[in-house]
């Protein structure tokens, strides 16, 4: 018996950064998704097929799970399964197939959908019945495996879907309704290290004691614009975005591209724009009212940014 999943990917509105640190961030899944299908064999390893990751027939023995070379583009589906494997041990191995309606470069959180995905999809196939905390657990820790660092709202979108306001690892996971604007994503073709720009701002706190006060801001700005959601003030939220991001460039993750972006937006008539997600490329988000999306989408077009057609607010993980 095969089982089908799949799990969305993410956009963060607000608190990138500072939520590494215990602040809370929004963000919100979007309906492009990752799906996987795994099936037990009868041999006792795990054969993996993921020609979007760019791997065609990957194996391994459960035993050696986690040792020697781990290839990037497996290493999530390879930790979760040898973490799962610890908790609800197997002899049997599985074959897993993994597809992508998304590129991994365009930071949607690919990684962290193929590991939910699996995740629950390991669930189904053993009649495992878990709480969306207790599978959040399971996917932090082989996140944690394989990156070392991570707030984990990434996983949280992809479980829960919707538009969350998180406080990591999970400590608080609260969906706010935000219908009634326009979020226009742009990429800006340069694909960013997560895991290398986190590290880089974690130096920088601790050789500049005011990082933490940046962190601080950035987390207040947060719980505001929660309550701005609630109360339809976009305008007011646009504005609470230019000012996250004038946070974000005092981190330093900023680039010329992804300003080059965001100032075209702005003088479309965005309410406001920032980059989203770690920095350094990867994307940049804009909110307006509906009616000024295609003029701000042109502009961003007219700078050679890649509009990337998205919904928010997406169903979390599911069953196919
Ligand atoms: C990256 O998309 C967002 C960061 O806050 C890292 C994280 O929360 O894991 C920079």
């Amino acid at each position: 018996m095969a089982i089908t999943t799949s799990a969305p990917g993410k956009l963060m509105l607000f608190g990138e950064h500072a939520v590494v640190y215990g602040y809370p961030c929004i963000v919100t899944a979007v309906d492009q998704r990752v799906y996987v299908t795994v099936e037990k064999n009868g041999s006792d390893a795990l054969y993996l097929e993921a020609p979007d990751l760019g791997l065609m027939a990957y194996s391994k023995t459960i035993a050696d799970l986690g040792n020697k070379d781990v290839p990037k583009s497996v290493a999530f589906i390879e930790m979760l399964y040898k973490r799962f494997l610890e908790q609800y041990p197997q002899d049997r191995g599985i074959i897993v197939k993994t597809k992508s309606d998304f590129s991994s470069s365009f930071g949607f959180g690919s990684s962290s959908a193929v590991t939910v995905a699996f995740a629950k999809a390991l669930m189904v196939l053993y009649e495992i019945d878990l709480t969306n905390k207790q599978l959040f657990d399971m996917c932090y820790q082989a996140v944690l495996d394989v990156q070392g660092v991570g707030s984990g709202f990434d996983l949280a979108a992809a479980i829960w879907g919707g538009t969350l306001f998180y406080e990591p690892p999970a400590k608080t996971v609260e969906t706010i309704d935000i219908d009634g604007m326009a979020i226009i994503v742009g990429y800006t073709g340069i694909k960013a290290d997560t895991a290398t720009i986190v590290r880089m701002v974690g130096e920088m706190r601790r050789q500049q004691p005011m990082v933490d006060g940046t962190m601080k801001e950035i987390g207040d700005l947060t719980q505001t614009a929660r309550q701005l959601i609630v109360e339809r003030n976009w305008e007011h939220l646009g504005t609470l975005m230019d000012n996250n991001q004038a946070l974000l460039q005092q981190l330093d993750v900023s680039t010329d591209r992804l300003e080059e972006l965001i100032q075209a937006a702005h003088q479309a008539q965005a309410f406001g724009a920032k980059l989203s997600g770690a920095g350094g490329g990867d994307c940049m988000i804009a909110m307006a009212l509906k009616q000024n999306q295609q003029a701000i989408e042109t502009a961003i077009e007219s700078v050679h940014g890649e509009v990337m057609h998205v919904s928010i607010n997406a169903e979390g993980v599911r069953v196919e």
